[in-house]
């Protein structure tokens, strides 16, 4: 706790605490004691809910992602949907930064001083077909939003028009940062080195997932989402007839054993109860039964819960790659791909964020509709903010049945249910003002 912070709490919370003994002596009932601000809290939050569920509003922040949804962008070619989000900014009278990472824009409210809070939203889409057939589905051949990211810019842009009315209150600067390229391109890296982002003192993002009902949120303190990197891999023999092995190096068997040793590195030498994962997802290798190719290639992705993990991962892929090689007779090198830049970062919930987040969370769904979200080995760039600043992300329940919005994230049926728009909107923007009113920026 800050110390200027402290003060307040003790009187608030010692004055209400003589006040709601009182009335329960008088009602014998068991009055629960309420958080410092928390009525505060409360009706700040449900105003805002309040208002995201205007129809009006609701119209306008579905229209958004109905757009959106209609012409998905992949990574760094998000430039209608970068129009689309200047020309509402422009619209509301919000100033923004332009281009952060080529198609990515930092906009910004409040009193343009400290402390700075910032809400993050991910514009891509991807390589894949839609087969949800309904009014406002994909009208471009082979991408779709099906990681939900057209419904994170409509949530952020209902936050930015919330912010907006309430912006001379506003106890420091709000900063929306519409990031392009999350799916695989590092978008989040490419933004931070652009310096529009150096002075946050803490950043919050919602990802919708189809696991919860909608009306429930969840998350976790500390470790959430594993690191990720890939890898490539090519292992070369010497070609020829496949009748006289023993004139050739065969390359295909090299690869088999390689691939079968790349196994133990989880399974021999990681502490069981540490996660980690090595999946190779492609071989490519050979073309006729009756040749021993010159090369096979084949790669996957590497995970760990700590950097250290990851690190370990990589020099020993390195070495087993080799030495299986060389026990056929054949070369093998890898490729990590670090230029992009990967590994992707393990995503770490700050505790204190987290703390906040969710107490914000109750007051605007009650506190049975905020869960406990299990880490999973899934990956996000995320992890370059919470690498860097104070970071936490919740997850935004969208699952209903009847709508079949129970579709997992990247599946060609994936589906949102729109009623999670305005409670993703009010979070997003209930999270930043009670940031910014508690000043909780000491506390960290
Ligand atoms: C699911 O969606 C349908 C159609 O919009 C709605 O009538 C129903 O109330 C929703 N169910 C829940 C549990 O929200
Ligand atoms: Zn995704
Ligand atoms: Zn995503």
């Amino acid at each position: 706790m800050g110390l200027s912070f402290q003060p307040v709490y003790c009187t608030m919370h010692c004055s209400r605490f003589l006040l709601l003994l009182s009335i329960s002596t008088l009602w014998g009932q068991p009055w629960a004691l309420e958080e410092p601000h928390g009525s505060e809290l409360r009706s700040l939050s449900r105003e805002l809910l309040k208002s995201a569920r205007e129809p009006e509003f609701f119209d306008w922040m579905r229209g958004i992602r109905r757009r959106i949804h209609q012409y998905p962008e992949l990574g760094f070619q998000e430039q209608r949907t970068s129009q689309l989000v200047r020309s509402e900014l422009d619209s509301l009278g919000i100033e923004y930064t332009w281009p952060v990472a080529e198609t990515g824009i930092v906009a910004s409210i409040g009193s343009g001083s400290e402390p700075v809070f910032a809400l993050r939203a991910d514009m891509d889409a991807l390589p894949l077909q839609e087969l949800v057939e309904w009014e406002f589905k994909s009208k471009v051949d082979g991408k779709m939003h099906a990681c939900g990211h057209d419904s994170h810019v409509a949530m952020l842009l209902g936050a930015a028009k919330l912010l907006h009315k309430r912006k001379d209150e506003l106890k420091g600067t709000i900063k929306l940062v519409f990031q392009p390229g999350e799916e695989g391109y590092a978008g989040a890296y490419h933004m931070l080195q652009h310096g529009v982002l150096d002075d946050l003192n803490g950043i919050f993002f919602i990802h919708v997932l189809p696991s919860y009902p909608t009306g429930v949120i969840a998350s976790r303190p500390g470790t959430i989402l594993a690191g990720a990197g890939l890898f490539s891999i090519t292992v070369r023999g010497k070609g020829g007839h496949a009748a006289t092995p023993h004139h050739n190096r065969d390359p295909i068997l090299a690869a088999a054993f390689t691939i079968l040793a790349l196994q133990q590195i989880v399974s021999r030498e990681t502490d069981p109860l540490e996660a980690r994962v090595v999946t190779v997802g492609f071989i490519e290798g050979g073309k006729a039964g009756n040749v021993i190719p010159e090369y096979v290639k084949f790669g996957g992705t590497y995970r760990s819960l700590t950097s250290e993990g990851l690190s370990y991962i990589q020099d020993r892929i390195k070495e087993v790659i080799r030495l299986q090689a060389a026990v056929h007779r054949c070369d093998a090198e890898v490729e990590f791909m670090e230029k992009t830049p990967l590994p992707y970062p393990v995503v770490v919930n700050n505790e204190a964020l987290h703390e906040h987040a969710k107490k914000v969370g109750e007051t605007l769904l009650g506190e049975q509709n905020v869960q406990l979200l299990p880490v999973t080995m899934g990956s996000e760039d995320f992890g370059f903010f919470s690498q860097k600043i104070p970071a936490a992300v919740f997850v935004l329940g969208i699952k209903n049945e009847s709508l079949k919005s129970d579709r997992a994230l990247h599946s060609p049926f994936f589906f949102v249910d729109e009623e999670a728009l305005p409670i993703g909107a009010a979070l997003n923007a209930a999270v930043a003002i009670s940031y910014l009113d508690d000043n909780i920026v000491d506390t960290y």
